[in-house]
């Protein structure tokens, strides 16, 4: 396999921590795990073919309690890394439902999203070609072109005839078409409804057929179904606008090769794809979990060979698991990684503990992040010409509270903060615009006190409210 870096933006450790942290405020010893992780990963991409093979991902545990960041940290970093990812609760393998479900989905999952996202990348390039090929789709409809039928009269003529009829109407065509062209692009035509042909694939019937499990066996009912069935041709009336986006689509459909994506997306899903295990604690430890027969072992016999490197059967070929990089992440109170089978132990070589958050930090944790929750309430209650205005006091006081509600009712981490700023704010988001019009709203810490003091105090009250 030739070397590849698919583009994507490469980051050094210590800029990928930099990144995330404008996600998550402290666990700075996870970011740096994970840091480490994947750049190792595009390291091994650049040693020679034998050796490469032999580099195994630095899959990750983390451990900690709930609502710390742990699932955050992984889903920034597949972000970053544009890398397919795919998030899956290692307990749901031991429910009854999924009894006999393989634990194969998950990489079927990954593959899904692998050529979903290689697909979108491509859309992206084609995109312009695409517009324009269906301009010229609807210029058709608009003016349709002049047909040449009978040229060979015209020359036969040996007079000297000024443009026959039918050139001169080419001509003018062809200029009412440069001109309408024009216009399109500037969205003149937008209103102007218009009917056309869509080519809808035909998808009734697949729905009925899916559930058989013939995806699970890695067989692409839809491609065979496709291409049994013919395609649907559709007449539509919509607006021109809407038209050109719907025959932009449908030219773009056309533009890429479907074939050469599914192999980059398993290319890409081999030596850049993640999967994130949540839970892995549930079905540490022996022992039966909630199923009927599906015991906590059995799910971690079911997920080594995935982990340590096996062939799964998708329907967009055969995908090796060897390279994906996991990340378990569990709160590990009752069991511990020691109870883990000792194969899959080793399979996870780094260990990574995450601390549970201060006072201090939720009051970085609700101001600095670029999706701070007090950010998104502000930007929710400005579309409405509301401006809250949180002052220092009043942060601290949320921050303070949420301390106080995790140690006396139980510890949800970063959690907390939504459901008390939801019953802080909640008389304030019920009440703009009708009470509340168009101002300013000074949070400070008496508002806050005001507010939730009362519940705090009682300890049934919060458990319920917040
Ligand atoms: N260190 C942090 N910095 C910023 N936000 C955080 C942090 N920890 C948690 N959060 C926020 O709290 C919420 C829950 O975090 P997350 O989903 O990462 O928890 P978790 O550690 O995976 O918990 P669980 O064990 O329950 O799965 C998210 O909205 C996240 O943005
Ligand atoms: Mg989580």
């Amino acid at each position: 396999m030739e070397h590849k870096n698919f583009d994507m933006k490469i980051f050094t450790p210590s800029q990928i921590v930099k990144e995330l942290d404008k996600y998550i405020i402290g666990q700075t010893e996870a970011k740096r795990a994970v840091a480490i992780a994947l750049r190792n990963r595009w390291r091994r991409q650049q040693v020679k073919d034998v050796l490469r093979e032999e580099i195994m991902p630095n899959n990750i545990i983390l451990i900690g309690p709930t609502g710390v960041g742990k699932t955050e940290i992984a889903r920034r970093l597949a972000k970053l890394s544009q890398a397919p990812f795919v998030k899956v609760e290692a307990s749901k393998f031991t429910e009854i439902g999924y009894v006999g479900r393989d634990v194969e989905s998950m990489v079927r999952d990954l593959i899904e999203v692998g050529v979903n996202l290689v697909k979108s990348e491509k859309a992206v390039e084609v995109q312009a070609k695409a517009e324009e090929m269906a301009d010229e789709r609807v210029l058709d409809l608009l003016i349709p072109p002049v047909k040449k039928t009978q040229t060979t009269a015209v020359v036969k003529d040996g007079e000297e005839q000024p443009a026959n009829g039918e050139e001169t109407e080419a001509y003018q065509n062809q200029k009412t078409r440069e001109w309408m062209r024009l216009k399109l692009k500037k969205g003149e035509m937008d209103e102007k409804m218009i009917e056309f042909d869509s080519q809808a694939q035909s998808s009734i019937g697949m729905q009925v057929l899916g559930p058989f499990g013939m995806d699970d066996m890695g067989i692409n009912i839809q491609e065979i179904m496709g291409n049994i069935m013919p395609k649907k041709r559709k007449k539509r009336k919509t607006t021109v606008k809407e038209a050109r986006q719907i025959l932009a689509q449908e030219e773009m459909q056309k533009l890429i090769d479907m074939e050469a994506v599914q192999k980059e997306a398993i290319e890409r899903v081999e030596n850049s794809g993640m999967i994130f295990i949540d839970e892995i604690d549930k079905v540490a430890g022996g022992g039966k979990g909630q199923g009927p027969d599906v015991s906590r072992e059995g799910v971690q016999r079911d997920l080594l060979p995935i982990v340590e490197g096996s062939n799964v059967n998708t329907k967009y070929g055969v995908v090796k698991t060897d390279h994906i990089l996991f990340i378990a992440s569990g709160a590990f109170h009752v069991s511990k990684p020691s109870d883990l089978i000792p194969e899959l132990q080793g399979r996870f070589p780094i260990r990574v503990e995450l601390n549970s958050l201060s006072e201090e930090d939720f009051v970085q944790i609700l101001t600095t992040p670029q999706n701070a929750l007090l950010k998104q309430y502000n930007a929710l209650l400005e579309t409405e010409g509301v401006k809250l205005e949180f002052s220092k006091d009043g942060i601290k006081e949320i921050a303070r509270i949420a301390t106080e509600v995790n140690e006396q009712v139980e510890n949800i981490g970063a959690r907390r903060l939504h459901t008390i700023l939801t019953t802080l704010l909640d008389e304030i988001l019920f009440d703009v615009p009708d009470k509340i019009p168009s101002d300013k709203v000074k949070i400070d810490a008496k508002f806050v006190k005001g507010k939730l003091e009362k519940i705090v105090k009682d300890r049934d009250l919060s458990k319920y409210i917040l």
